[in-house]
């Protein structure tokens, strides 16, 4: 079917869509060389889309592109249908995705549209991967999930990681623990949207929906090598990262876990990835002081999340419970460029020389992994710059290699494991290294 447009922007007049737009026709001239990348940019205001694109500036944009607008209402069926018939890829930006993603997964599907989305709801992209994976190979399209900071950097953090252990140093996989570190180099401080908040709220106080969707996807448990990563549930000092930690409570572990999952569960995308690992994830916080806030707000949020009315309060007073990183204006322009991330992941595997010497991996359950590598992805501030880079770069990626890409509803790792994105990653800043080779 010959489609009219190579990429819809959904959601771009929100306030990471309009950074995603920008950062499509900055890029597009180099990704796509001598050739003008068809965008339509979509949203259920035509007024606010014609706003966004006389707003766009001709120097962020060298591509000359006229992004076109294309009216679609996640309420209205038949325009979202119209939108995704007419769309080669969409690039999904309108959330919360728990109330304004559905809708737009399923029209992709019906209309053969590749999708991505910005989403770090597990509720919602573990509800699609149950729901669709089978309609979405069906109609051979590829909806991945999870593209922004939202889980690219961890879910294909372990990949890369999985695969120096493989490749560099004929090591299998047992363990990769991650540490995520939030860097603030001027005095504005961090900020984030309303509507990441309010995905967060909505989110803990759907822990009961997701216990029982998992029950109902009855997914495979993911086989440990080697003996079990013990996890520290406590907020305690770590001196390798020089930080005091609690476990990483977003999206990442459940994407990973999913990953996994994927592969075991569909024989058809067990070729795309290495064998499991056992992962877990923590958040680094630099002071005491701001250990014992954390604690603080954290534990008032869970509380109140719990409740209608305590969500109700949580969602009018976003900057009162968030110690003012959240608010309707979101980050300045000073705030995004002095913050940045990094996520360090310590990763061990056993030698060629050991598997042989204790005869497979069940004698391994009794062994300790004997090398051990560091790696790490960086790169600018997470939400609005390092987010549409990387939904970005994933959209391109289906574009130019989807016979690489398997089809149903994947997450990054699993969708894109046999393509060059982490390649393209590297070009826009967003850097995977390895800091410590191989000690045994
Ligand atoms: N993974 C990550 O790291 C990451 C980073 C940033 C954001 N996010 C997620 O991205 C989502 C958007 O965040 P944001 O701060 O950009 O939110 P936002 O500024 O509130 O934007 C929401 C968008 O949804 C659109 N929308 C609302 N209702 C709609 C409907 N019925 N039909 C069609 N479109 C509709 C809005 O259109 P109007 O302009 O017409 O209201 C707007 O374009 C959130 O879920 C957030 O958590 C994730």
């Amino acid at each position: 079917m010959e489609k009219t447009y190579d990429l819809t922007i959904f959601g771009a007049t929100g306030f990471t869509g309009k950074f995603i737009v920008a950062e499509v026709l900055k890029t597009a001239p180099k990704a796509f060389p001598g050739q003008q990348l068809r965008v339509a940019v979509a949203g259920r205001s035509r007024e606010r889309l014609e706003q966004l694109v006389a707003s766009l500036p001709s120097t962020e944009n060298p591509s000359g592109i006229q992004p076109v607008i294309l009216v679609a209402d996640v309420k209205d069926e038949a325009s979202m249908r119209a939108m995704c018939r007419a769309s080669k890829t969409v690039i999904a930006a309108a959330g919360p995705f728990r109330f304004l993603g559905e809708a737009v997964v399923l029209a992709c599907i019906h209309e053969k549209t590749h999708y991505v989305d910005i989403t770090g709801e597990p509720e919602f992209f573990e509800r699609m991967a149950f729901k669709y994976h089978e309609q979405a190979k069906e109609a051979q399209v590829s909806i991945v999930n999870v593209c922004g900071f939202d889980s690219i950097p961890a879910d294909m953090g372990v990949l890369y990681t999985k695969q120096q252990l493989e490749k560099t140093h004929d090591a299998l996989p047992s363990t990769i623990e991650m540490f995520f570190k939030l860097h603030v180099a001027g005095s504005a401080g961090v900020a984030a949207h309303y509507a990441t908040y309010e995905s967060a709220v909505h989110g803990f106080g759907s822990a009961g929906l997701l216990r029982q969707l998992r029950k109902a996807a009855n997914r495979p448990s993911v086989p440990k090598i080697g003996p079990t990563l013990p996890v520290n549930p406590k907020p305690h000092w770590v001196h390798k990262v020089a930080a005091y930690t609690v476990p990483f409570f977003f999206a990442d572990p459940s994407v990973i876990r999913l990953s996994q999952q994927l592969v075991l569960q569909d024989k058809d995308l067990a070729t795309v990835q290495s064998p499991p690992v056992q992962f877990s994830a923590y958040i680094c916080i630099p002071t005491f002081k701001v250990l014992a806030m954390m604690i603080f707000a954290s534990t008032m949020f869970g509380t109140l999340a719990r409740y209608e009315w305590g969500r109700n309060l949580l969602l009018k007073h976003p900057r009162l419970f968030t110690m003012g990183m959240f608010g309707h204006e979101g980050p300045s322009s000073k705030q995004l460029a002095e913050t940045s991330f990094s996520e360090t992941f310590f990763a061990k595997g056993y030698s060629r020389a050991l598997r042989e010497s204790v005869g497979g991996e069940e004698g391994l359950k009794k062994v300790e992994p004997d090398v051990a590598i560091v790696t790490s992805v960086s790169g600018p501030e997470p939400g609005y710059v390092a987010t549409p880079k990387m939904v970005v770069q994933a959209c391109y990626t289906l574009l130019k290699q989807k016979e690489k890409v398997p089809n149903g509803v994947l997450t990054p790792a699993v969708a894109f494991a046999r393509t060059d994105l982490i390649e393209r990653l590297q070009e826009q800043g967003i850097v995977f290294s390895t800091v410590q080779e191989a000690s045994r």
